[in-house]
């Protein structure tokens, strides 16, 4: 774990591993620079500032700072840096300064803003960028960052310095975890260990937990839960969070999409196609770090999770095409694609969740690959039945960097959801996928507001970006934490 402090010290006093930077085009040197008395040594270097353009220069007898080295570090253009362009330069740098261990920076000195704003956005971009996942590594090659310090200057921001920095803290350790979690390969990772990994979660946050094994699922009714998990040797569960910290208020619910692992079910997927589908609890994963940041942050404000769990897999007792089963709460649905399964856990825990009459609802999954069509690889897709909340899940978006952006949930497709012998079916034709996929959720929210957010493209980064290594990015847990936040607010 990454422990993030602000700090009012002189930049040449700072003591860290490695004390970062900025250099402005030009070159136009950015807080601290003078002080180190490295202008010179950069300019040598016929360096201008450029965007990635940096020197490392390490401690010398005489030198003017007190870090073990500083790294000038090109950002671009004065005029275009701003706190998300500072979150992102800082992600790619902390991607090879974990070997000193400890690293510092006066880059929130280098934007106009809110000092809490600008020290938050330096300490993610430092954290998320140092993530790696090595468990499975039998030798570990790269040490990571185990310290930042945000330096800042004058006492008057130091109290929302070192909220800032403290929250940042809490919101790296939460992704780093959902990333983990997404990470982890599924043949280690069941519903069963999923929710263990809740229960340990909840016990050390101090949040209320209850797990719900196959036979309660079966009592209750819980039809879809069962339907996609009876393939599969390893049973369903739902696992159930309640953060209470404002009394008898009505709760935020939330819930995400915990399907193990999917292999498409006996409307079974290609090889290529099951190559990420580990990935397919990330929902689940985004819910439960956002519960896990939540509980450490303790907005005024409830928020209850209902996550579902199950392998969709093509065992002998799998569910088949044509199945019709029995959702929790009465409605019965057509399942004509068992790759369609997402929705199917989902609609028991909507279920669920309308039924407490919470404030809204928000949910998460990695549900279509029509909504990557849509948006790529980087966006979330939003859809609900109240524009104001997605509207307001759009900003906390924007605010963090986590992208959201609306689709419609056009009326006239709620028809291709209609089923010949159930109430509804699991597929709609073959265009507006990630549309027809919310619509069958709408079915089971009731009147309360919802929003549901498509994350198959942006859950996992093929490539690695600037926040972060190829693999599970943790999005959209900081979007639905500053969700939170503002509610309690
Ligand atoms: N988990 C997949 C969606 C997915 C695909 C997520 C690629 C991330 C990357 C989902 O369960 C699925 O298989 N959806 C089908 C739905 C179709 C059968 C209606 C899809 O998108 O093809
Ligand atoms: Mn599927
Ligand atoms: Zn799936």
């Amino acid at each position: 774990m990454t422990t993030f402090s602000f700090s009012t010290d002189a930049p040449s006093e700072v003591k860290a591993g490695v004390l970062i930077l900025p250099v402005f085009q030009g070159p136009e040197f950015g807080p601290g620079v003078k002080e180190t008395g490295l202008q010179q040594a950069y300019k040598d270097a016929k360096l201008t500032g450029k965007k990635g353009e940096s020197l490392l220069v390490t401690k010398r007898n005489g030198d003017r700072f007190s870090a073990g080295a500083v790294l000038l570090h090109g950002v671009g253009e004065r005029r275009t840096f701003d706190a998300a362009a500072m979150r992102k330069a800082l992600g790619r740098v902390a991607s090879s300064v974990g070997r000193f261990g400890h690293a510092a920076t006066t880059f929130p000195q280098a934007v106009k803003g809110e000092t809490g704003d600008l020290v938050q956005a330096a300490a993610e971009g430092l954290g998320l960028g140092a993530y790696r996942f090595d468990r499975y590594k039998s030798k570990n090659e790269q040490t990571s960052l185990k310290r930042v310090t945000l330096v800042g200057t004058g006492k008057a921001d130091a109290k929302a310095g070192r909220q800032a920095a403290r929250r940042a803290e809490v919101l790296v350790d939460a992704v780093s975890w959902a990333r983990d979690l997404v990470n982890t390969p599924a043949g280690d990772l069941p519903p069963a260990a999923l929710a263990w990994e809740a229960q340990k979660m909840a016990k050390a946050e101090g949040l209320t937990c209850k797990v719900w094994t196959e036979a309660e699922l079966k009592k209750r009714g819980f039809g879809g839960i069962l339907g996609v998990g009876q393939g599969s040797v390893n049973p369903p569960r739902l696992i159930e969070l309640t953060y209470t910290g404002d009394g008898a208020s009505t709760p935020i619910a939330l819930t995400g999409k915990g399907i193990a692992f999917d292999s498409g079910g006996l409307s079974i997927k290609d090889a290529k196609g099951m190559e990420t589908m580990k990935i397919d609890m990330g929902g689940a994963a985004s819910i439960l770090a956002t519960m896990k940041a939540i509980a450490r942050l303790k907005p005024k404000v409830n928020v209850v999770a209902a996550i579902p769990s199950a392998e969709n897999m093509p065992g002998g007792a799998a569910q088949k095409p044509g199945d019709v089963i029995r959702h929790y709460g009465g409605t019965t649905s057509e399942v004509l694609n068992t790759d369609a399964e997402g929705r199917l856990i989902l609609a028991d825990a909507l279920a669920l969740l309308a039924e407490k009459k919470p404030a809204c609802i928000i949910d998460t999954a990695t549900l279509t690959g029509a909504c990557m069509v849509a948006l790529g690889t980087d966006i979330t897709g939003a859809m609900g039945n109240d524009d104001a909340l997605v509207d307001e899940i759009v900003k906390a978006g924007r605010a963090t960097g986590d992208w959201i952006w609306p689709l419609p949930l056009h009326q006239e497709y709620r028809r291709l959801i209609d089923s010949n012998i159930a109430d509804i079916k699991n597929i709609g034709d073959r265009w507006g996928g990630a549309i027809t996929a919310a619509w069958f959720l709408a079915e089971f929210v009731g009147d309360v507001p919802w929003v549901h957010l498509d994350i198959a493209g942006p859950a996992f980064s093929e490539k690695g970006n600037d926040l972060g290594p190829k693999g599970a990015t943790g999005v959209p847990v900081r979007a639905l934490v500053r969700f939170v936040l503002d509610r309690a607010a």
